[in-house]
């Protein structure tokens, strides 16, 4: 039986995953306070519930970049899942369309966008990318996330330095030999030294390069890994279509705000002119409906997924998905709220 909340699938996937695959899962950067106060920030905005509103009928769907999803929950970017699957990303690609929502192919994927774009041919699909020093492979993987079918590019920008990851052994990610990183990689590379394939990350990445994704791939691009208002404003002056609130779960820097925290100060500074989506410790359908009120128009799940991933497969994601979406259902009727645009601040408590 699927496990009742995301704590207890979180502990099953522990138990079945190799323990390299749940250290690289689990961990986030230095002392992980901002993995955890990603989760804990949630969870300070209090409900305000609305009664005696007819919520005879409620949906959680909505749309993202103009794409039906069944709840505003998307799949977040997240590298390798050949670690806790063998078919990997297919598996994922096809629960998510079983589900009925996006899914963001890493960068960093054991499986190539083609191979992800064939299990999955129906399902919407997003490519997610870092601008590599290397303009030409860059260039090159852009044009295939476009020829496979994807709708969009999430161009990370929180790559300026690799960071410190305490919990791994070594302090550096050391994945099986077997793996191979088809999209990452330039053509013809065989290599599984993921470290040295991140080491192809342009650190002199700017504002003015954002364009470039949308010229090469001709698709939207959602600019991925930003933490503040003036920022995410810059992008979208730069031609974001849309901006995704993110810290990378903790992994990155240590001692950064929590999403939850910096949400508001982004919606406000972008004002409209593009959606906000958010990515960081949710952890149950009234982590969505926090941020949906909060002004995201839908989150992104990273460690859940391949908590679902790890349990059960395929099966297990759609699990996981329908497993949030319910809870969001319910709460939207006991907050008074039978539709996602009907989401907004006065349901929260703004914390002290
Ligand atoms: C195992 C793992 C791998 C990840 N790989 C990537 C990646 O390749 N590219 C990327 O932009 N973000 C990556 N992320 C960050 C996620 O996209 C997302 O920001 C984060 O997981 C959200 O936090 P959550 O895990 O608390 O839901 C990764 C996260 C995890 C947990």
């Amino acid at each position: 039986m699927f496990p009742p909340t995301l704590a207890a699938l979180e502990a099953a996937a522990e138990a079945v995953a190799s323990r390299e695959a749940w250290d690289y899962i689990a961990h986030g950067a230095g002392d992980e306070v901002t993995m955890r106060t990603n989760v804990e920030a949630w969870q300070r905005y209090r409900l305000r519930p609305r009664v005696l509103r007819d919520m005879a009928n409620v949906s959680t769907a909505t749309t993202v970049q103009v794409a039906p999803v069944a709840a505003p929950i998307l799949v977040a970017p997240t590298a390798m899942h050949r670690f806790v699957d063998a078919e990997g990303e297919p598996a994922t690609a096809r629960a998510a369309a079983r589900f009925g929502t996006v899914y963001a192919v890493s960068m960093a994927a054991t499986t190539s966008l083609e191979d992800v774009a064939a299990a999955a041919p129906r399902g919407t699909r997003w490519a997610q990318m870092y601008m590599l020093r290397d303009r030409g492979r860059t260039r090159a993987l852009a044009e295939r996330a476009r020829d496979s079918g994807c709708t969009a590019i999430v161009a990370s920008v929180d790559g300026a330095a690799v960071p410190r990851r305490s919990r791994l052994k070594g302090g550096a990610l050391v994945p099986p030999d077997w793996f191979r990183f088809p999209n990452l990689a330039a053509p013809g590379d065989e290599t599984s030294d993921i470290m040295a394939l991140v080491s192809d990350y342009d650190t002199a990445v700017t504002f003015e390069d954002l364009p470039r994704f949308t010229e090469w791939s001709g698709l939207p691009v959602v600019v991925k890994g930003v933490m503040r208002g003036d920022d995410a404003l810059q992008c979208v002056e730069a031609g974001a279509a849309a901006i995704a609130v993110s810290n990378h779960g903790g992994r990155t820097l240590d001692g950064v705000a929590a999403t939850a925290e910096v949400l508001p100060e982004v919606v406000e500074a972008v004002d409209g002119k593009a959606e906000v989506y958010v990515d960081g410790g949710i952890r149950s359908g009234v982590d969505v409906l926090r941020a949906v009120c909060l002004g995201a128009r839908a989150v992104m799940v990273g460690r859940p997924v391949l908590w679902g991933l790890a349990v059960d497969g395929e099966d297990g994601v759609v699990s996981t998905l329908a497993h949030l979406a319910d809870e969001l259902l319910r709460a939207m009727a006991l907050c008074g709220r039978d539709a996602v645009d009907r989401l907004g601040p006065d349901v929260l408590l703004t914390p002290r």
